[in-house]
């Protein structure tokens, strides 16, 4: 954990838990359990169960059960007949999206840079690392929880910033709010998002934990407003992406020419700007062409570098991350620059063709800055033991991207929640079955390879 973790909490206007705060999180009950079996036994199901969930009612699944969920639904096979209306196994869940979306909407969401190298070395590397489980270790009772910059998370995994998310389902950033904050876990909010910041903190609704991802505009003006109005609607984390200065070559893109902001969608956090609306000369509705090509004028900016950090630490007064990192030089200038984190990611693949899998760039990052800085960590994480294993390495939290994509491309809201559940019921099962009770007891030698 980052030796100043403590030192950041985050501010009780914007709703989110202290770290003393109860640690339950509620779900929605997914359409194919609301209705409660006949049973003359309650009382044995709750005992199968470990939480009234055959009730019919909201519920509220502790942390410390997550993995109840796999006996929620052996039980509700056994009462009702019924099997999840999606598959949980999670890696097959993106054939569930393909067949939701466009060709275009799917393409861009699961397609990488060049050859797709990169995204498959993510996959080998999480996969290429064995877990080794140890035995007789009363793991009976389990706490995932962890603090992470100030945000106390009930287990050490946040969703990561995915723009343009209306392309997946129309309730977009609006629905995977809402599920992030039901689970009580950390939603961070693409600058690029389909809905303004604004909406998708409303949605989130009071008690959640808003992050704010941030494309760094070319213009100054641009991004103090956008930093302003963050943290105006309760966001108290910043992530600025560093990767993503310019577009990778991503041929399932262009071989479509399909680049979901030329049609305006993924920027209404631009559209809604005042600084940027006062560069049009025209309203939107007069000119869009106008406005998309101020958009594409000011998204990033490749000549910046380390010292215009100062520049965001003087406008944002919550902790700040990088995003992107993978050299262990670079996280250590994100140290001397007075970073408080850093995600070690590659963006999923989808900008350096042939770049180093974010897992194997891990181990050196954690050695050089790791209790200095919170590591973060993220790209091709797909289910809870891949969580495992990055927690094995040092990463003191995951961020799930697609993952959660092909649950929204799959059910909506519901559908994210599926993702949520499943990916922290593997974790909890996990976590236990290797011989453990926390996160904090998982090191490197639980892994082989
Ligand atoms: C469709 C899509 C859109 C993304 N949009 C953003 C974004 O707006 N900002 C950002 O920092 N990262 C973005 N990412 C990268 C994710 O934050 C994350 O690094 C990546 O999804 C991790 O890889 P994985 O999805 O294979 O786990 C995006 C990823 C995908 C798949």
């Amino acid at each position: 954990m980052a030796a100043d973790a403590e030192r950041w909490r985050a501010p009780s206007s914007a709703g989110a838990s202290s770290p003393d705060a109860p640690q339950a999180a509620p779900w929605l009950a997914t359409s194919h359990n609301r209705q409660a079996p006949e049973t003359n036994s309650p009382r044995a199901l709750r005992r199968i169960t470990g939480n009234s969930i055959l009730d019919g009612k909201d519920r509220t699944v502790s942390p410390e059960s997550y993995s109840s969920f796999q006996n929620e639904i052996y039980l509700q096979g056994l009462l009702t007949e019924q099997v999840p209306e999606l598959t949980t196994d999670l890696q097959a869940l993106e054939d569930t999206a393909r067949q939701a979306l466009s060709p275009s909407a799917y393409g861009y969401v699961a397609g990488g840079a060049g050859g797709g190298a990169t995204v498959r070395a993510n996959r080998e590397a999480l996969d290429r690392r064995r877990v080794v489980p140890r035995m007789l270790r009363d793991v009976g009772t389990r706490d995932l929880s962890r603090t992470v910059l100030g945000t106390r998370m009930p287990a050490p995994v946040a969703l990561a910033p995915v723009g343009v998310l209306s392309i997946v389902h129309p309730d977009g950033e609006l629905a995977v709010a809402r599920a992030a904050a039901k689970a009580g876990l950390p939603m961070v909010l693409s600058t690029a998002s389909s809905y303004t910041l604004e909406e998708v903190a409303e949605a989130s609704g009071e008690g959640s934990s808003r992050w704010f991802q941030l494309y760094w505009p070319k213009d100054r003006e641009v991004t103090v407003s956008m930093l302003q109005r963050a943290e105006a609607a309760g966001y108290h984390t910043l992530v600025i992406t560093l990767d993503t200065w310019l577009l990778g070559w991503r041929p399932t893109d262009l071989d479509r020419a399909y680049l979901p902001f030329l049609q305006r969608t993924g920027i209404a956090n631009y559209l809604s700007d005042p600084a940027f609306l006062a560069g049009l000369d025209k309203p939107v509705e007069e000119d869009p062409l106008a406005a998309v090509a101020h958009w594409a004028d000011m998204f990033a900016d490749p000549t910046k570098t380390w010292q215009d950090l100062a520049f965001i630490r003087e406008h944002w007064s919550g902790p700040i991350v990088l995003k992107g990192v993978l050299h262990a030089d670079d996280a250590r200038r994100a140290r001397d620059e007075g970073m408080d984190g850093i995600v070690v990611s590659n963006h999923g693949g989808r900008q350096v063709d042939g770049a180093v899998a974010a897992l194997d760039a891990l181990p050196e990052v954690v050695d050089a800055v790791g209790g200095e800085l919170a590591v973060l960590f993220d790209s091709g994480v797909r289910t809870g033991a891949d969580v495992v294993k990055a927690l094995a390495l040092g990463a003191d939290s995951v961020l799930i991207g697609r993952t959660y994509a092909y649950g929204l491309a799959s059910g909506g809201e519901e559908g994210v929640t599926h993702v949520l559940r499943c990916l922290l019921a593997e974790l909890d099962l996990t976590v236990a079955l290797s011989g453990h009770r926390s996160p904090d007891e998982l090191g490197p030698d639980l892994l082989a390879g």
